[in-house]
């Protein structure tokens, strides 16, 4: 009687595991296919339905965070009370001095660079993480599109916003080009691991000693070291570059002598023939 207790469970059980198990991903992975996507697309009142089109121009899309990621609620249900249970997490729109929490769930490093700066402290959450990277239409960062006059300049004259893209894209830019270096060179078949190793592990210093940190005094002597860092990687990098043109040039020599080489044994050929 026992056993079969035990096979009736095991019958009735194993079908239902992969379904639990699939149940048990989270809904972001198909955001496009949610009940908040097509509800709140189909609203009258433009508030409520422009965020559906900026979400879907947006970083988040392609990764997979929808909605539900940052309001809560239940994205499979069509019905609005159950979408919007406050038992499935749901907060609605987040108050601007929460907005920092609710980011940082995934932004760690910006979260916590960003609260204690000045823009947290002094500025009482303003700006915040969407006052520059917008709420809905979140796309790549880049300094020189956010870091505006018109975005920046209620508070901030040109020569402060200058002196910050210059801290910043001084360290971004050559970190940009020993990366794209490094993919340059890969296809000559010199080793480049170590130069791309480099270049992300001084993106790495930057994004946890200098991004969203907002004071002058303390981001300029670390944007300084981590230059100072690359300077290791420049010097690998032209150490590969001679590597290839060494390379080529013995190949040129090689491909020279092999075509001398073919000439004597066709000569030798053509005396032994005679
Ligand atoms: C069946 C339609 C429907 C579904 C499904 C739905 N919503 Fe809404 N939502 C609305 C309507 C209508 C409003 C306008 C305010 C109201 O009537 O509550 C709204 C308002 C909102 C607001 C603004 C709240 C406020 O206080 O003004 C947010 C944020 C929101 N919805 C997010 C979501 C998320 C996230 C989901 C999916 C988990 C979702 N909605 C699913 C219909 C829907
Ligand atoms: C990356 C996080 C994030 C995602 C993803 C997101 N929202 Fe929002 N949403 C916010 C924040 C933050 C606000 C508060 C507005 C502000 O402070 O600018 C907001 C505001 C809103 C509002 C109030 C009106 C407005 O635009 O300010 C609605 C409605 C809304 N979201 C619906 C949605 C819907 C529908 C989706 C999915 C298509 C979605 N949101 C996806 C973060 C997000
Ligand atoms: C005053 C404007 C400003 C505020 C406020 C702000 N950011 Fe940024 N953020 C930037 C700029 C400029 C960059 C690009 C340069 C950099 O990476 O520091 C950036 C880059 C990023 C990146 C890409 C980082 C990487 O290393 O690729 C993420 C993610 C991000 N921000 C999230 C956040 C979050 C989350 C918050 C709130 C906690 C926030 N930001 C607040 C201006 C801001
Ligand atoms: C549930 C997790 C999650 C939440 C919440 C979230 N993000 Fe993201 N975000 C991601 C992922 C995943 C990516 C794409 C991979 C990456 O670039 O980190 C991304 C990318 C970004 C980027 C582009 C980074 C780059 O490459 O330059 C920015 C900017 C950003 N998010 C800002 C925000 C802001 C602002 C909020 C809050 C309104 C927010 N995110 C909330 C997960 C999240
Ligand atoms: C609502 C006002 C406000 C806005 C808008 C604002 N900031 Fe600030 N910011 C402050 C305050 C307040 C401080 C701290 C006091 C100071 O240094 O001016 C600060 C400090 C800074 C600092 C450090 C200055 C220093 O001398 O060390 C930088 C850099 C900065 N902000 C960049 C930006 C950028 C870039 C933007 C736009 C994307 C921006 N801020 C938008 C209020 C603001």
């Amino acid at each position: 009687m026992k056993r079969l207790l035990w096979l009736l469970v095991c019958l009735v059980g194993v079908p239902l595991l992969p379904v639990r198990v699939m149940s048990a991903e989270p809904p972001a992975a198909q955001p496009g296919g949610s009940g908040c996507l097509t509800c709140h697309a189909s609203l009258e009142d433009e508030e409520m339905s422009k965020a559906v089109p900026a979400w879907q121009q947006s970083v988040h899309k392609t990764a997979g965070i929808g909605c539900q990621d940052c309001h809560g609620g239940s994205p499979k249900s069509m019905v609005k009370e159950q979408a919007h249970d406050p038992n499935a997490g749901y907060i609605g729109i987040p108050d601007p001095t929460a907005v920092p929490e609710q980011c940082g769930k995934c932004h760690q490093v910006q979260r916590d660079n960003y609260i204690p700066s000045p823009h947290g402290t002094v500025g009482e959450f303003i700006p915040n993480c969407v006052d520059c990277h917008s709420d809905h239409k979140v796309v790549p960062a880049d300094v020189v599109k956010i870091s505006t006059p018109k975005r920046c300049g209620d508070c901030h004259t040109d020569d402060i916003l200058d002196q910050f893209n210059g801290v910043i894209t001084g360290v971004l830019t050559p970190i940009a080009q020993a990366k794209q270096a490094a993919a340059d060179l890969r296809p000559a078949g010199v080793p480049v691991d170590h130069i791309d190793a480099g270049a992300d592990l001084a993106r790495e210093m930057f994004r946890q000693k200098v991004s969203h940190v907002f004071v002058f005094q303390t981001i300029v002597p670390r944007a300084d070291s981590v230059k100072a860092s690359l300077k290791k990687v420049d010097t690998d990098i032209r150490a590969a570059r001679t590597e290839v043109s060494t390379r080529r040039k013995f190949g040129i020599v090689a491909a020279g002598f092999l075509v001398i080489l073919a000439g004597f044994i066709w000569l030798y050929r053509r005396t032994l023939s005679e």
